[in-house]
């Protein structure tokens, strides 16, 4: 049953042209489908079979004859000519009972669709594989006034994509839509006419998704020399969506959370991530749509680099060190955590059941990781000739990753053999690293070693870019970021001391100073995280904060005050120590540290999640028990508070924003610091100050920023009951008032607040947003979902059945709440394996989540 990479063989036809209609009704729209086909010549065989479900056939013909195809639940096969030959058929499909939200379904009165990743077999009959492009022309028949399809407009409800797509690529929609438009020279010269699609009403909150828009655009001529090739960009925002965005040829489909923005609906964060994800679906434009897969085993091949791109464009829209701080939080927020357990995957897979289940964090974040490897590498030279390469000679076709890596190797002379690795060795690696210092050389020894993941027990070294810079006893840094090589298992690597300060020990090294030894520096090591590994080493909470005092690589200075206090939070469980004085004085410093940029600050100040101290713990072997992780976190929050007190209102005060609202990054990045020490001052103050904010607050940041301090010390009633009064009409920012009160629920009553929040009239499950915020954010609150009455498991194994039988891909996607159960008492391990039984019992289960409860059960 499973799918395996190495059975992958070409489809037999190619096609030329394909020619749609639609006639639209909510419960049998018609599709009259006309494909043009050839035999291939670099196929097998001329095997015929395209795929399709759910599908009623009205009729099918090949050459103008009607013909009785041998039609099976997955799709049909016929008798074809060995020649070029025309292929028609009718099929009658029925959106509005379709809740899956795959293929063409409706959302609130609206159609529109989600093809990848093989959504279209419920569309029509077609060859649904990636590596089969044609043009298509399209023309929709229906009631509604806006009839959007790919390409460029030639009539109304007439559509034509000149460019050879995939049918993951296909989209349609049709609804009482209003546009928001702009447009867009490009450097060429050619103007392109650019709308975002919304419902009337929602037209004030579309300037920021079209200014993200255009920066992209320019951002993608300026810095990878791509231009648009189409007439038209149209980007449509739809209430019910389970992914974040799709990007379609020509029409990118958004959900609304990911795409909707006014400063008094949407938080920075909201901000910032509708700019990210409207750069990431407008750049698939060519890393995706022009160059895209071969099979979906190559999906990392856009979505790594297309992530890597949007992390680039971020950095430079904002700030790059702010950027990769949190891009380095959410890696390890999910990529490690997935790469540690039993859901441990390549970065390409070799095998899967359902695909869906492998639009993971490893394929997006962790194949971003790749890229930027590959180019700390071969250096930003080598990188962009390499991708100059790869859109001249790729353009058009359906490609791999061996296609990838083979354009580095031919524009960089590299060799690659042992990079591709990284690719096929699930699993995180641990560098540990020891020092030695003799005879005024100092000596940095590294040691690799992959911890075995499922189906896979040994590993090889990994070619493992290690950038390191030296400081000297004063602070100053003796040596610059130096990339190191690590190729073998074990290796070290050699600094003398020289003219030019200290410099990597070789052929190349400058003249030793003659005269006094030097001093050992202090190493900063993984500078800007320039591999996805978990640093292992021997360090002192004085190095630590040596290095947060004077690191000079943003990331790493963060990282020192973030191994601090995870090293705090480790002693505090461990040992019931107090919270250690150095730390405080250590956050204290930054927190009032005015030449720091204030985002800088605010993430500095943050801890780390429950989860990382969970993984920490298991990987020294103990069991981690979320209550007292949770407790400990509480007490740091009460020390940090109490020690920071004298300092916090100032900065509170300081981080004010006066005038209008603006979402670009430094102010932003002052509400995130002032939020920050709000959070602590409510500790101090009872909330007096998080109440006035509240009553203040005249957009989105501070309404919830305000919130969250209040819920976080169990005060705020007043303001939930008044945000609700202020903004049950509105979905978007109904999902945070059901988010925010689960996942800050205190542990032993998250569950209870789940329930009663799911008996609530607005607790429309069937919309994935809203599920995710109550069913998610009750998963998010660590220590709610873990807690020992086993409430939290259950609560969200029940959701997960009843979803599952309507929407297989939300509802196996958030099945990762339970992939964690191995790390935890025989108590809790019993409970979420009893509650994964349940759910791959029950009598609906999908492929999806059959594939996901087996791998999370079977691993060990
Ligand atoms: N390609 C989309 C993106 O990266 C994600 C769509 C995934 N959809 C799915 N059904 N798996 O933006
Ligand atoms: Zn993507």
């Amino acid at each position: 049953q499973p799918i395996l990479l190495a059975d992958y063989t070409a489809f037999g036809w190619l096609i030329d042209q394909v020619e749609l209609e639609f006639h639209l009704a909510p419960r049998a729209t018609r599709v009259l489908s006309k494909i043009s086909l050839r035999p291939n010549p670099d196929a097998p065989a001329q095997d015929f079979f395209l795929h399709g479900e759910e599908l009623r056939l009205i009729w099918a013909k090949i050459n103008g004859e009607r013909i009785t195809p041998e039609v099976s639940k997955t799709g049909l096969t016929c008798a074809v000519p060995d020649a070029p030959f025309v292929w028609e058929a009718e099929v009658e499909i029925d959106p509005q009972d379709n809740t899956a939200l795959e293929g063409l379904y409706m959302s609130r009165g609206m159609y529109c669709t989600q093809c990848e990743a093989e959504g279209f077999r419920k569309i029509t009959f077609y060859p649904d594989r990636p590596d089969v492009m044609a043009p298509f022309k399209v023309r929709i028949f229906g009631e509604d006034p806006v009839l959007l399809s790919n390409g460029n407009p030639v009539a109304q409800g007439e559509w034509h994509d000149p460019w050879p797509k995939p049918a993951y690529l296909f989209a349609l929609v049709a609804g009482d839509l209003r546009a928001v438009s702009s447009s867009f020279t490009t450097a060429s010269g050619k103007d392109v006419e650019l709308n975002i699609w919304v419902r009337p009403g929602d037209e004030d909150r579309c300037d920021y998704g079209l200014d993200a828009l255009k920066r992209s655009m320019k951002w993608d001529e300026d810095v990878y020399g791509r231009e648009y090739d189409l007439d038209v960009f149209n980007i449509v925002a739809v209430d019910d969506f389970n992914m974040g965005a799709m990007e379609n040829k020509g029409l990118n489909i958004f959900n609304s959370k990911c795409v909707l923005a006014s400063p008094e609906t949407a938080t920075d964060a909201d901000f910032a991530r509708i700019e990210a994800i409207i750069a990431h679906e407008y750049f698939h434009n060519w890393t995706g749509n022009r160059i895209t897969c071969r099979d979906w085993f190559q999906l990392c091949l856009k979505e790594g680099l297309t992530v890597f791109r949007d992390q680039q464009f971020s950095g430079d829209m904002r700030s790059h060190a702010v950027h990769r701080i949190q891009d380095v939080l959410m890696l390890r927020g999910r990529q490690f955590r997935e790469d540690n357990g039993p859901l441990a995957h390549p970065v390409r897979p070799e095998s899967y059941v359902e695909i869906n289940n492998f639009y993971t964090a490893t394929v997006y974040e962790k194949g971003a990781e790749l890229i930027g490897m590959l180019k700390r590498l071969v250096g930003d030279d080598g990188y962009s000739q390499a991708l100059d390469l790869y859109f001249d000679r790729h353009d058009g076709d359906a490609a791999t990753i061996e296609d990838w890596l083979k354009v580095f190797e031919d524009a960089t002379g590299r060799d690659l053999s042992q990079f591709k690795r990284w690719y096929s060795q699930p699993g995180t690696p641990r560098l540990h690293m020891s020092e030695a210092f003799e005879d005024g050389t100092y000596t940095l020894s590294f040691a690799q070693d992959t911890p075995p993941t499922p189906g896979q027990d040994v590993k090889d070294p990994q070619v493992i870019p290690i950038a390191v810079g030296l400081l000297g006893a004063n602070g100053n840094e003796v040596m610059p970021t130096t990339v190191l090589e690590m190729t073998e298992a074990k290796q070290s690597f050699s600094f003398r001391n020289s003219v030019e300060g200290w410099v990597l020990d070789g052929p190349a090294a400058a003249e030793r100073i003659s005269g006094a030894a030097p001093e050992k520096p202090t190493p900063s090591v993984l500078r800007h995280f320039s591999a996805p590994v978990i640093l292992e080493r021997d360090i002192t909470p004085e190095t630590l904060g040596f290095l947060l005092s004077h690191d000079t690589d943003p990331f790493n200075k963060w990282e020192a005050g973030r191994a601090l206090a995870k090293h705090v939070l480790l002693t505090m469980i461990t040992q019931s120590t107090q919270p250690d004085a150095l730390y405080l004085d250590a956050m204290a410093q930054v927190a009032a540290d005015s030449a720091l940029d204030p985002a800088f600050r605010a993430l500095a100040l943050g801890l780390p999640s429950q989860d990382d101290i969970a993984q920490a713990l298991f990987d020294s072997g103990q069991t981690p028990d979320p209550q007292v992780i949770y407790d400990a976190g509480q007490s740091l929050r009460d020390a940090l508070a109490a020690h920071l007190e004298p300092a916090l209102a100032p900065i509170y005060d300081a981080m004010a924003c006066p005038g209008p609202y603006s979402p670009e990054a430094g102010d932003a990045g002052k509400r995130a610091l002032r939020h920050g020490a709000l959070g602590l001052l409510s500790r101090c103050d009872g909330g007096a100050r998080a109440e006035a904010l509240y009553q203040a607050a005249d957009n989105m940041t501070d309404q919830t920023g305000a919130l969250t301090s209040l819920l976080a010390i169990a005060k705020g009633g007043d303001q939930v009951q008044a945000f609700y009064d202020q903004w049950h009409g509105d979905r978007l920012v109904l999902d945070k008032w059901f988010g925010m009160q689960v996942s800050l629920a205190k542990p032993d009553q998250a569950a209870q607040v789940a329930h009663s929040l799911a008996e609530h009239p607005d607790f429309d499950w069937t919309n994935p947003n809203r599920f995710r915020a109550l069913i998610g954010g009750l998963a998010m609150n660590t220590a709610g979902f873990h807690h020992e009455s086993g409430a939290g498991y259950q609560f969200v194994a029940d959701w997960l059945i009843r979803l599952d039988s309507k929407n297989p891909q939300t509802a196996a996607r958030m099945s990762t709440a339970f992939e964690t159960w191995r790390r935890f008492d025989a108590d809790r391990q019993d409970m979420m394996r009893e509650q994964m039984q349940k759910i791959a019992a029950h009598d609906k289960l999908s492929r999806d989540m059959g594939e996901m409860i087996t791998r999370m059960l079977d691993a060990n």
